[in-house]
């Protein structure tokens, strides 16, 4: 009797709401609240690929020959460090899937949750491939150890920690009235049995009395409403996401990107940028999730709430250039001031996909095309290459985006 119903047949197909509204379950495409849910099913979909499509071989003799040791001891943390941040969107967008009552867009979200457990499958492969087995355990222990990276990481952990207690506690609260009633009403019903003699009829009167009862009680609880409180929390928990999607992910992807402009581990960069094109697109799905929250809860789309975005986005911000001043000490292929300045350009993407204004004027352009340049891909059809090309997002190229000027159709 939770308020999860994977089916309602006497809701609508189109949902309600995408939280705390209703929908039958049933999925039809050409009849869905937004249609934009179906463009990025597919998009989503157009960009499966596999882990061992990637040839790492060459990487596997660079990693010792021509990497310095800060450099293998970067990308082992940073490899390390992404494969934590897969971890957490699988599990992110599980507990979100569970929360949201439009099914098309829980169709997506679980697209984005398989693509996420690949991206976890990638980082094993890649690990388990160029590292030792002891630089791999290594690696996916850094997370836990070094101060600046946890300090970062618990930016994004809290808000959507509190998304996850809060979805538990809704879930169970759901449950505790209507159980202690239905609870009563079965041990009376068992009760009553008990007394009577028992016959094939009222053994047949005893199981149709108990599905009738779980019925009324699965009925009961169905109009039981989403508090605004749990909203603003499901929100809060987004805002974490598009953060770890959109700024700790791509920072992390710039590493690899540097190393192969500077003709090193490209195999690992094309891996790394099959991810980050997954990512990106995730990115822009989460924004405009923001998006259609705002529109469809009015009541959270206050100053207090936007205020509270975007000075958490620019906490991120802060955090992230703190962690690059210190993983990117001793590096050569790309500059701090460099890496900052992205910082600041992915917080105006992220802002921008979530209809927010951009925060850094100053980083609204990509200052070094060469992120854009090597990191980015497309596949070339023959013997699985994988090579570079515009990227989704920071070519402009995105798909959602209409004449009107409007990001997506609400
Ligand atoms: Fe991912
Ligand atoms: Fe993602």
């Amino acid at each position: 009797m939770a308020n999860f119903r994977i089916y309602d047949g006497e809701a609508n197909n189109v949902a309600t709401k995408v939280f705390g509204g209703k929908s039958s379950g049933i999925r039809d495409w050409d009849n869905i609240k937004y249609p934009s849910m179906l463009d990025f099913n597919k998009a989503l979909f157009a960009e499966y690929w596999n882990e061992d499509e990637v040839k790492l071989g060459k990487d596997v003799e660079e990693y010792r020959e021509k990497l310095t040791p800060r450099e293998r001891e970067v990308y082992n943390i940073i490899s390390g460090k992404l494969n934590w941040l897969d971890s957490i969107a699988t599990d992110f967008n599980f507990v979100l899937g569970y929360l949201c009552t439009d099914s098309s867009v829980r169709s997506v979200i679980s697209m984005i949750a398989s693509f996420e457990q690949l991206h976890n499958r990638s980082y094993q492969y890649l690990t388990s491939t160029v590292l030792n087995q002891q630089e791999k355990e290594q690696a996916f222990e850094y997370t836990r150890r070094i101060p600046e990276l946890v300090h970062r990481n618990e930016h994004v952990i809290k808000p959507i920690q509190e998304m996850v207690d809060a979805a538990k506690d809704y879930m169970l609260q759901m449950d505790s009235d209507g159980y202690k009633a239905y609870a009563r009403d079965m041990f009376n019903l068992v009760q009553k049995f008990n007394k009577k003699e028992q016959t094939a009829e009222s053994h047949t009167k005893f199981i149709q009395d108990i599905i009738d009862l779980t019925y009324k009680y699965s009925v009961q609880d169905r109009d039981i409403k989403i508090s605004d409180e749990l909203l603003l929390t499901i929100l809060k928990g987004i805002v974490g996401n598009i953060v770890l999607e959109g700024l700790y992910f791509s920072g992390g992807f710039v590493y690899f990107h540097s190393l192969a402009r500077d003709q090193k581990m490209i195999g690992s960069n094309n891996m790394i940028s099959l991810i980050k094109t997954d990512e990106n697109m995730h990115s822009t799905f989460y924004g405009m999730l923001i998006q259609i929250i705002m529109k469809e809860e009015p009541q959270l789309a206050t100053k207090e709430n936007y205020d509270y975005i975007m000075a958490y986005i620019k906490e991120a911000v802060a955090r992230e250039k703190d962690w690059a001043n210190y993983i990117f000490e001793g590096i050569d292929t790309l500059s701090i001031k460099e890496y900052h300045d992205y910082v600041e350009y992915l917080a105006n993407l992220i802002c921008r996909n979530a209809g927010l204004e951009e925060p850094y004027p100053e980083n609204q352009e990509l200052k070094s095309k060469w992120i854009a340049t090597y990191g980015s891909k497309k596949r070339t059809g023959g013997e699985d290459e994988i090579v570079t090309r515009t990227d989704f997002l920071q070519g402009n190229a995105i798909n959602y985006t209409h004449e009107s000027g409007e990001d997506f159709d609400l």
